[in-house]
């Protein structure tokens, strides 16, 4: 049977810096005044996220050892999320949010008939194995179904990150298959797996996931 569905595109864009926040993670945008945390962060586990990562072009500042290339990544990211084209968040944990974590990041957002984005995502592997990346991956999910109203959102994981395979198994997002050759990672055009979760899915599960990994559940809108 085919579904009608409201098309979405000018409703819900919010463009003011947003933070979201799970059980322990606080999200919200980085700002050039975290630059301290940031780099030392990333400096401390580059041989942790590379090997994970599109390679850097030797042309460009390192954002982790250059402030201004920091602050400028920090303005093309409020840029990008005035224009609702991708919301960025650094990932905080602590008792009052004071830590800084890694990144999750909704990119690639498409309108029209896909009303789409992709999640990416990184931890310090000082925090790694505590479920904060499933965490964060569950509070963007509903922030993107329930406040910018996407209809579809996906993961792509190369097949040996056997880590962030975990990260979906424990969100049970669903596994669509393999992509050849799909992005360039450490210089590699890899395969990838694309896992994804629909607003159908997210309607039907919105329940367990609120219930397993944000504050308390609440009832789900059924209007
Ligand atoms: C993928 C990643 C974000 C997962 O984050 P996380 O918050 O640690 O996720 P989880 O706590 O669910 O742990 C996932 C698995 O990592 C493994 N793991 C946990 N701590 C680890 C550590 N210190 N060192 C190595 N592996 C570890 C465990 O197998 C764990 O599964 P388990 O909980 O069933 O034991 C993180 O491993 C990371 O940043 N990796 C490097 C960058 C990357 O791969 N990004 C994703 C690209 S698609």
């Amino acid at each position: 049977m085919m579904r009608r569905t409201r098309h979405p595109s000018s409703q819900g864009r919010p463009s003011a810096p947003v933070r979201l926040y799970g059980r322990r993670v606080v999200l919200r945008p980085l700002a050039p005044s975290d630059f301290a945390a940031w780099s030392e962060v990333r400096r401390r586990n580059e041989d942790w996220l590379l090997p994970w990562e599109p390679q850097r072009h030797p042309g460009h500042a390192d954002p982790a050892r250059d402030r201004s290339a920091f602050a400028a990544r920090c303005t093309a990211r409020d840029r990008d999320r005035n224009a609702a084209a991708s919301y960025a968040f650094g990932m905080f944990v602590g008792e009052r949010g004071e830590r800084l974590a890694g990144e999750v990041n909704l990119n690639n957002i498409v309108r029209g008939a896909m009303q789409a984005g992709t999640i990416g995502y990184w931890i310090d592997r000082e925090l790694a194995g505590q479920g904060y990346t499933a965490e964060a991956v569950a509070v963007v999910t509903r922030f993107a179904f329930e406040q910018l109203h996407l209809h579809r959102l996906e993961v792509c994981i190369v097949p040996r990150n056997d880590n962030s395979r975990r990260v979906m198994d424990k969100l049970a997002f669903r596994c669509e298959g393999l992509a050849e050759r799909f992005l360039e990672i450490a210089g590699v055009w890899e395969d990838h797996l694309r896992y994804a979760i629909t607003l159908e899915e997210w309607n039907a599960r919105r329940t367990e996931l609120v219930r397993a990994w944000m504050h308390a559940p609440e009832p789900a809108d059924d209007g």
